[in-house]
């Protein structure tokens, strides 16, 4: 750890997620509250290898706070996983003066920086900024909730489609191995069903419940599927449905769509405090973790718990949802 800090760096890398520009904004502004310098790193680990650096100051971050996507940039960076790329990195970083970043993104990001940490003595602190809501150490990520209020938007007009044609639809949401969104999107959404990768799916049990939903007088049905799901493909999975059932089925993906817009007042918040306690987090001596909220407290959670220990989806919400679909 360095002795003294005295210039931080930020960056955004991975999936962006809204809510990543008030994390960005409540870093700088914390950092020149507590008279250190800031630099901006664009595009990720990317742009940290080729020292792709912006002087920060408070006015560098004004008028941001409502915007999605992040005024950073942000990548996927292979070079990170050789060793090569990662002394570079540090190189740079030292070069510039940094000596600790704050590193915005999801479980490969942070993967990332614990290979950096195990090779250097600087500051690192992760902020767990995805809308799939799959970071162990925090209750809810950065974006999530906007994602979920922008899929269920969608759900509500498809919804009208759905039952003006008397259809079932299959409507994919993100969440590459998880179905946090697909789990609070189908139950806010009144799905009938959800299939999500936590939860094996019996098709065959599928085509009953929607047969029995029909007799009871029901005229269409929503399906919510989460991208990461034991099916090859969605549409797999609405042609046999359509095919045993005789109902007409249809896909609706609404992919990239969730990752974009203005971010929800609840992740504005969680953005907000994150990126404080991020940036406090290292003034304090900390590195190595990620900042999270867990029952609405700030916690610290070692880099490698993010991807070793699994977040679990709330059961209660699977329980509630056949309940609520009668
Ligand atoms: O991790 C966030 C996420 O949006 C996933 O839900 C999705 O599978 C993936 O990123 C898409 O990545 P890309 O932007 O590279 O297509």
């Amino acid at each position: 750890m360095p002795k003294e800090l005295k210039r931080i760096g930020v960056l955004t890398s991975g999936g962006d997620a809204p809510g990543m520009n008030a994390a960005i904004r409540a870093v700088v502004r914390c950092a020149v509250y507590h008279d250190l310098d800031v630099v901006g790193i664009r595009r990720g680990f990317s742009g940290l290898i080729h020292s792709e650096f912006q002087k920060f100051n408070r006015r560098s971050v004004a008028n941001i706070i409502q915007k999605g996507g992040t005024i950073l940039e942000t990548s996927r960076c292979p070079e990170m996983f050789r060793k090569e790329g990662r002394k570079k990195a540090i190189d740079a970083m030292k070069s510039e003066g940094i000596d600790g970043c704050v590193v915005i993104g999801g479980d490969g990001t942070f993967r990332g920086v614990a290979a950096l940490q195990e090779e250097c003595d600087l500051g690192f602190i992760g902020v767990p900024g995805t809308i799939d809501n799959d970071i162990y150490g925090t209750d809810y990520t950065i974006g999530f909730n906007t994602a979920v209020n922008t899929a269920l938007d969608a759900i509500d007009r498809i919804r009208d489609t759905a039952s003006a044609f008397e259809r079932i639809f299959f409507v994919e949401v993100m969440g590459r191995n998880s179905g946090f969104i697909a789990l609070e999107v189908g139950l806010a959404g009144g799905a009938e069903e959800i299939i999500i990768p936590e939860k094996k799916t019996d098709v065959e049990k599928l085509c009953q419940s929607l047969k029995d939903s029909f007799k009871r007088g029901k005229g269409s049905s929503i399906i919510v599927v989460a991208e990461g799901n034991q099916f090859e493909d969605t549409i797999n999975i609405a042609k046999y449905v359509q095919m045993r059932l005789k109902v007409e089925c249809r896909v609706c993906t609404l992919g990239h769509i969730q990752r974009g817009g203005s971010p929800t007042a609840r992740d504005r918040i969680l953005a907000s405090e994150l990126g404080i306690a991020a940036v406090e987090g290292l003034r304090s001596g900390k590195t190595g973790h990620v900042v999270g909220e867990v029952k609405g407290k700030i916690v610290y959670t070692p880099l490698n718990d993010t991807w070793e220990k699994k977040k679990q989806i709330d059961q209660r919400y699977l329980r509630y949802l056949p309940i609520l679909s009668i």
